[in-house]
């Protein structure tokens, strides 16, 4: 299916009013590829991968052919100790999601109504409620679009980090991701560290109860994209070092710090946008979410240009406070395709 001159309006969860010249549909790895074999012929037109658009913010029409992935397929072979599962890139995580618990696998509770497409889950390596997609990732497919070489990636090659992977940096040639491999242990073990899911029993609870303390954290806090635009956190919870975290608690004992493995300390991005009392704080049709300070929201009628103004804002006042300056979490694009965020804010 393909549209021209076409709103992206509903093909994105900020519900900016933006415009592509054109938006196509793929539902398999050939067809995307012809779509971008046709474009050689319109020589300079770029090409935007989308999957559900919830981590994206567009910043102005978008001067090319935006692909929607919907590539489809979940197959499942058992494994002496687990379950392998191959899902094509456009299929919706949280039905994922849902799909394995219906067949009693557990392991992807904890990432429970997190919007998007299965084939963005490793671009950002989502994470919830200390689970990272990159726990239970076996490998990547991808496609070169110039060209269609195929590429398997495996967990080491993708370079997986705190909402970051080796897609948002090396791949300067046009990809797509095509399918992920999952693997889900057969010996489950519940993961019970974050918020509420402390309280569960760790001896009775099971997969089920997981995904429906998680689901009920989720919408308690978190806008619905359905009837508030917004892209979850719209920035990263920052990462200093053990210095500056230190210097950090001597000024301010009640901001929280969470040790990392690597020994840089993470900081709560809401918390501190909280403290600065940015909760509420709009600009034009943008604003600060009222009950969660890291997600920044379209009130109905935001330009991006609101909500860029106001992200800045939001930067600027975080680090006046405290020296920390925040980075954007959503991935900004411009007329040409992914521009480079903290430069649009700074
Ligand atoms: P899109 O927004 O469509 O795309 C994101 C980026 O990936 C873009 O740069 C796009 O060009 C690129 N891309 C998309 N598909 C492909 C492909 N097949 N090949 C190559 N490039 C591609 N994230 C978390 O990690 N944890 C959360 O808890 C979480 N909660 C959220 C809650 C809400 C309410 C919302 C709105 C968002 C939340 N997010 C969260 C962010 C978002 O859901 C994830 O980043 C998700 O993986 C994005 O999927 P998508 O299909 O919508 O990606
Ligand atoms: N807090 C405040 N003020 C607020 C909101 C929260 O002070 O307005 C405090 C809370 O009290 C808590 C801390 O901030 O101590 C952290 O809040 P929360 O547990 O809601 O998590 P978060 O850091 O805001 C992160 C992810 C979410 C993910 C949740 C659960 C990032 C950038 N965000 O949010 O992911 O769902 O943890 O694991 O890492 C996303 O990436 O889009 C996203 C929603």
């Amino acid at each position: 299916m393909s549209y021209h001159r076409c709103s992206l309006k509903s093909w994105h969860t900020f519900g900016i009013n933006v415009y592509a010249n054109n938006i196509v549909i793929a539902t398999s790895t050939a067809s995307l590829f012809y779509q971008c074999q046709k474009q050689d012929y319109q020589k300079d037109e770029p090409i935007l991968l989308l999957g559900q658009g919830s981590n994206v913010l567009f910043l102005q029409d978008f001067n090319g052919k935006v692909l929607i992935n919907r590539i489809k397929g979940i197959s499942i072979v058992e494994k002496t100790n687990s379950w392998l599962l191959h899902v094509g890139a456009g299929e919706n995580w949280h039905q994922l999601v849902k799909t394995t618990l219906d067949k009693g696998l557990g392991g992807l509770e904890n990432l429970a109504l997190i919007p998007g497409c299965v084939g963005s889950a490793p671009i950002q390596n989502i994470g919830a409620y200390d689970l990272e997609l990159d726990q239970v990732c076996e490998y990547v497919d991808i496609i070169f679009l110039s060209n269609g070489e195929y590429r398997r990636l495996n967990t080491i090659e993708c370079c997986f980090g705190y909402r970051d992977s080796i897609f948002k940096h090396l791949y300067k040639d046009p990809y797509a991701v095509i399918a992920v491999g999952l693997k889900l242990k057969k010996k489950w073990r519940p993961i019970l560290t974050y918020g509420h899911l402390r309280y569960l029993n760790s001896k009775t609870v099971t997969p089920i109860k997981i995904f429906n303390a998680v689901c009920q954290m989720r919408r308690s806090k978190l806008p619905d994209p359905r009837t508030i635009g917004n892209a979850g956190s719209f920035f990263k919870n920052p990462l200093i070092t053990s210095s500056v975290a230190s210097d950090l608690f001597s000024r301010y004992p009640n901001i929280s710090q969470y040790l990392q493995k690597d020994g840089q300390v993470k900081l709560s991005a809401a918390q501190l946008i909280d403290h600065c009392l940015l909760k509420g704080h709009h600009i034009g049709g943008a604003a600060v979410y009222g009950k969660q300070a890291i997600v920044l929201i379209n009130t109905g009628s935001a330009s991006s240009e609101d909500v860029v103004n106001l992200a800045r804002i939001v930067r600027q006042r975080v680090a006046e406070k405290f020296n920390v300056w925040l980075e954007p979490e959503v991935c900004f694009i411009s007329a040409t395709g992914i521009t480079d965020s903290v430069k649009v804010i700074t």
